[in-house]
């Protein structure tokens, strides 16, 4: 197959992406990677709710239905009060937060009361804002909306700070969503994620990526290659984990609804 012309892919992703949470493609790549660990239980519990659809094919729903359900807007990202050592539950605002839906569509996946819709929604939910709580600026500044508000240029496209990490500087390798999915399972167990840990933990280890390493910036500037270096592991890094504990949730989940 002919490569696709790798500048005007660049251009057709960066026009194209919403600044909502990975771009579709990051949502992929994590899906991918949760599918791959799913216990047989799992896998029969995901078919169960959502047919022949992959964890891939439902992870972008969150994104397309925040138009016909604008009160879900705020719950693609938190944005915790400066300074917190820990991200906990009682920082989401009362419209709910990525943490709070997180938690709450656990809840309802494992709930033998809910009705199959209701599990249903919740599996939609899960495969989208287990990703974005791994997003950098999704757990960040509320003083410039998680980047929103800082223009960076990005390998000459100019952008904002929180676009850049959505997908603006990942983009710059070049690679397939599958290309990326391949390379980082060919060495996953390199990440050491903790799978154990739980979403205030996940949401904390987001904070600190954005705090301490994303906001390291001069708005309105050119990121530097030092920059871009840097941001690429803990990108890899989060992709990873996202897709290792969406499939430990999901692995637990079904645990407990078969026994
Ligand atoms: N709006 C306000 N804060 C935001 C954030 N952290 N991410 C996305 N949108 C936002
Ligand atoms: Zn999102
Ligand atoms: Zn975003």
């Amino acid at each position: 197959m002919r490569r696709p012309h790798a500048p005007l892919l660049l251009l057709a992703c960066v026009v194209a992406f919403p600044a909502w949470g990975w771009g579709s493609d990051g949502h992929l790549i994590i899906a991918e990677i949760a599918e791959n660990r799913l216990t047989p239980a799992a896998q029969a519990g995901v078919a169960d709710l959502i047919g022949d659809q992959s964890l891939g094919d439902i992870s972008t729903w969150a994104d397309q239905i925040r138009r016909q359900r604008p009160e879900t807007r705020p719950w693609h990202y938190l944005n915790p009060p400066l300074g917190v050592d820990q991200v906990l539950l009682e920082h989401s605002p009362p419209e709910g937060s990525v943490l709070s839906c997180v938690v709450e569509q656990t809840a309802i996946l494992r709930d033998a009361e809910a009705t199959h819709a209701e599990r249903s929604e919740a599996l939609y939910w899960l495969a989208h804002m287990v990703g974005d709580i791994h997003c950098p600026m999704h757990v960040s500044k509320a003083e410039d909306r998680g980047g929103n508000d800082i223009d960076v240029i990005v390998a000459g496209t100019e952008t904002n700070l929180h676009r850049a990490w959505d997908g603006t500087i990942w983009r710059v390798r070049g690679e397939t969503w599958q290309e990326t999915a391949d390379r980082l399972e060919s060495s996953i167990d390199e990440f050491e994620i903790d799978a154990t840990m739980n979403p205030e933990d996940w949401a904390t280890e987001t904070y600190r990526y954005a705090i301490d390493y994303g906001y390291n910036v001069t708005p309105g500037t050119e990121l530097g290659e030092d920059y871009i270096e840097q941001a690429l592991p803990i990108i890899d890094r989060q992709f990873v984990a996202g897709g290792v504990r969406l499939a430990a949730l999901l692995n637990e989940a079904f645990a407990e609804t078969n026994e």
